[in-house]
């Protein structure tokens, strides 16, 4: 279970060996009209390539945030360290769970890349006391799977409206008595 407290705060900046986690930024849309411009990207979501003017409007509404005070977005734009964009990765996060999302731009994939994301932004949920992470995945999203059986994700057996199988990561026990977020005068 997410934990009220921690659930409002602000997307963090994160780096791992290869990349940069940037919180998204409006600007972003220029450079990420062309990673998402791929129409084999949106094979097993649904969906078509954004134009720059749908993109601009779409991370506009992102920046802002959930309109729902019991929901937060967290949007990172997924860099390798020498700068360029290469995809994203997004929680949602309620009381109840994140519900996270990764995408990787066709040239950079089967590099691990996805992997390495998304193990980064899950970690940054547990420290803000994220306990529940779901993933929704087409049955038939075998690139998908991988990633979330290599993050430690289990298919939970059922379905959501759209089809898709709600895999799901326990990120610490609910029991386990950790502080609602890492306090940065605690030692
Ligand atoms: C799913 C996606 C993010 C994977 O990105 P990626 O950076 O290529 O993934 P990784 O390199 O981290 O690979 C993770 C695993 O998937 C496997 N994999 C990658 N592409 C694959 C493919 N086309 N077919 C089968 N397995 C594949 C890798 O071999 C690896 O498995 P392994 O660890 O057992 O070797 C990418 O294909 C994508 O963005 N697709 C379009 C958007 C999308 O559908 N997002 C998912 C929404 S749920």
């Amino acid at each position: 279970m997410a934990m009220l407290g921690s659930m409002h705060t602000p997307t963090a900046g994160l780096k791992t060996a290869r990349l940069l986690l940037e919180p998204l930024r409006r600007s972003d849309a220029a450079e990420m009209v062309g990673v998402l411009g791929s129409a084999d990207l949106y094979r097993y979501t649904g969906g078509t390539p954004p134009t720059l003017p749908e993109l601009e409007r779409r991370y506009a509404i992102q920046t802002v945030g959930s309109t729902n005070p019991d929901e937060v977005w967290h949007n990172w734009i997924v860099r390798r360290r020498s700068g360029g964009a290469i995809g994203f990765v997004q929680a949602t996060v309620t009381k109840e769970a994140g519900d996270v999302a990764w995408l990787i731009g066709i040239e950079a994939q089967g590099a691990g890349y996805a992997r390495e994301a998304a193990a980064a932004m899950i970690g940054w949920l547990a420290s803000c006391g994220v306990g529940q992470v779901r993933a929704h995945i087409h049955p038939d999203h075998v690139a998908s799977r991988r990633v979330a059986e290599g993050l430690g994700f289990a298919s939970s057996g059922m379905r959501d409206d759209d089809g898709e199988d709600i895999w799901t990561l326990t990120t610490r026990r609910p029991s386990e008595n950790l502080p609602d977020h890492p306090s940065p005068t605690r030692p």
